[in-house]
């Protein structure tokens, strides 16, 4: 059988499929299939930093200066015993590690400085093996620029790196004007790997209700290949881990990106869409085209179709669009 390690966040996996954050992981059981499936370690659903913070307020308001409410106080929603959601994420970590084998990575979407790194501490001292950032500020202003929002990133990952030992990675979304140049950054500022990309929803309007709506909308494997060309363009730029996240839905899906240099597949919609059995008939169908392709390991193949390593370096450059382009023939009987 060929040997499935791989490296992710300075551990060594057993096989380069990881669930990546999803509200899986809120449930006492789900976790536990999916290492039962086969899944090398496991990214936890996010704290939100908002969650915390509104947390903090109500309890400030309900709990410690109860009196300012009068007679309605016998009435507030809290009592002393109340679970914050910070409580219950940190209960779930120490849960999660007591029960499974496999890392647990904590993951903790947040925009402030104190954001992260009080609550980066408080997942590792609950014993988050690694912590996954996800890096999402919007600049709604056009004030804000683009350098500006970089440097708090890197400022955000600076002060965290002082106060946490465990490995972090960044969780990144596609809009970067130089992704390579700030993956670079970030490797310089203690970064032990970047995932690419985080998945957004995009608020949509409602014609027959009038209003805005929010869905989580799942991917398809095509999604995949904006994360495939920039884990090509920057392995061989960069020795930090390149989690690959976004469109994976099957083993050539997975082989694929690791073709391109990723060294571990997160899987979300197409869990969420299947269920657990996915990791195992993922790993049996990489299993089986390694050994139909004649490779002996995971190692052999990482990275052998990067854009460093590709004959055709320009194949994930901007010519490729030109090219692209030229390929689009109408379909059958559409003319225009
Ligand atoms: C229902 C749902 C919930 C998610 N929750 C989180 C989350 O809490 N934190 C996070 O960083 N990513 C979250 N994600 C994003 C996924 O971890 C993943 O990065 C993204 O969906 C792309 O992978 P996919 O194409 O396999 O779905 C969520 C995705 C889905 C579909």
């Amino acid at each position: 059988m060929p040997d499935l390690t791989t490296r992710y966040l300075g551990m060594t996996l057993k096989n380069p499929i990881v669930p990546s954050s999803t509200p899986l992981t809120r449930d006492p059981d789900a976790p536990l299939h999916l290492e039962d499936a086969g899944a090398a370690a496991i990214v936890m659903h996010s704290l939100f930093e908002e969650d915390v913070r509104n947390d903090e307020r109500m309890i400030d308001r309900f709990l410690i200066h109860p009196d300012a409410f009068g007679e309605a106080s016998g009435h507030l929603p809290f009592s002393s015993g109340y679970e914050s959601k910070l409580d219950r994420y940190l209960a779930q970590i120490e849960y999660l590690k007591g029960r499974l084998g496999i890392p647990v990575v904590a993951s903790l979407n947040g925009d402030s400085l104190s954001g992260w790194v009080e609550l980066g501490r408080e997942l590792e001292a609950a014993g988050a093996d690694a912590l996954e950032l996800n890096a999402w500020h919007m600049p709604g202003t056009v004030f804000e620029t683009a350098g500006g929002v970089e440097d708090r990133y890197i400022a955000l990952l600076t002060e965290l790196k002082a106060v946490v030992r465990i490995p972090i990675c960044f969780k990144l979304s596609p809009f970067f004007s130089a992704l390579p140049n700030f993956v670079r950054r970030a490797e310089k500022a203690g970064a032990a790997g970047v995932s690419l990309f985080n998945r957004f929803f995009q608020p949509d309007i409602d014609l027959a209700s009038m209003t805005v709506v929010d869905r989580a909308q799942l991917s398809t494997s095509a999604d995949g290949l904006l994360a495939m060309r920039w884990i090509a363009i920057l392995r061989g730029q960069t020795s930090i881990t390149l989690a690959a996240s976004g469109g994976i839905h099957n083993a050539p899906d997975s082989l694929k990106m690791m073709l391109a240099g990723a060294d571990v597949t997160h899987i979300a919609s197409s869990l969420l869409l299947n269920g657990p059995s996915l990791i195992s008939q993922m790993l049996h169908d990489i299993e089986h085209w390694l050994v139909e392709h004649e490779y002996q390991s995971l190692a052999q193949l990482k990275g052998s179709m990067s854009q460093r390593n590709h004959p055709n370096p320009s194949a994930f450059a901007r010519s490729a669009y030109l090219s692209a382009i030229d390929t689009f023939t109408p379909p059958a009987g559409v003319r225009y």
